[in-house]
């Protein structure tokens, strides 16, 4: 199986600000990697770094075998890498539905109908504005319109901050069915478990450097290993 991405020797931040130092990663097509770590530990600049938000100091970002660290970021959208940020990607005053036909991009399965199919919820809502949704639909909507653009590799950013419990339990199963679908995922999310639970693989960064990575499998049936390294530098 090919790499979706691989990230060499990276080294990025915001200006001349360096956050994060000499990350190495690589996700095969069809993969998953949970990030993990503290907060402030650079998880979200990570992400970003992917998506082209920051300033990429040094290292080389490859996106299907194409190196994309120069790309603005609507080509790298366009390339295929999808990206709900921490802060909901949605539009307020267009409706449910204008907001998912903006975001339509490429050939591929994802529609307007495969997106209603995945989260009814959006259907019912679709004459809404962004603004009348609760927490949880906007995240819907926020990963909707991710699927829009027919990626091959979807980001998403804790899309469980924030919401509450019987939410977030609907939210990762059909987090879990996109995991089984053919993307490519690397999910950021506080809760250990639910994220080792459903990635293969995982990295934990610990003030802008990785400090472990291996399979998600091996941290779940390590708990004390996991504390210590989630701990590690608080
Ligand atoms: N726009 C920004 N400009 C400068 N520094 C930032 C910016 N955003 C985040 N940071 C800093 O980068 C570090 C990592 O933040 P972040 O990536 O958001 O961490 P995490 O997502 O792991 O909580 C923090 O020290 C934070 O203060
Ligand atoms: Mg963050």
């Amino acid at each position: 199986m090919s790499e979706c991405l691989k990230i060499t020797s990276l080294v990025a931040g915001y200006g001349t600000t360096v956050i994060l130092e000499d990350i190495n990663l690589e996700i095969p097509e069809q993969g998953s990697l949970a990030i993990l770590g503290r907060n402030g530990v650079g998880k979200t600049t990570l992400l970003a770094t992917i998506m082209g938000h920051t300033t990429l100091h040094s290292g080389s970002i490859l996106f299907n075998g194409r190196a994309i660290e120069k790309l603005p970021v609507y080509e790298r959208a366009r390339l295929g890498i999808g990206y709900v940020p921490q802060t909901r990607n949605i539009f307020p005053s267009l409706t449910v539905e204008e907001n998912l036909m903006v975001a339509a991009y490429g050939s591929g399965d994802w529609s307007l109908d495969k997106v209603y199919d995945f989260f009814p919820r959006l259907l019912e809502r679709r004459g809404n504005f962004g603004n009348q949704l609760s927490g949880g639909e906007q995240q819907m909507l926020s990963i909707g319109r991710a699927l829009m653009g027919n990626p091959k590799l979807l980001i998403l950013d804790e899309p469980l901050e924030g919401l509450s419990p019987i939410i977030v339990d609907g939210l990762m199963e059909s987090i879990r069915r996109l995991l089984e679908d053919k993307l490519t995922v690397v999910l950021v999310e506080q809760s250990a478990r639910r994220a080792l639970q459903s990635t293969q693989d995982a990295m934990v960064l610990d003030r802008g450097r990785i400090a472990w990575e291996g399979h998600s499998n091996y941290l779940l049936e390590h708990p004390d290993e996991l504390s210590t390294i989630l701990l590690a530098g608080a």
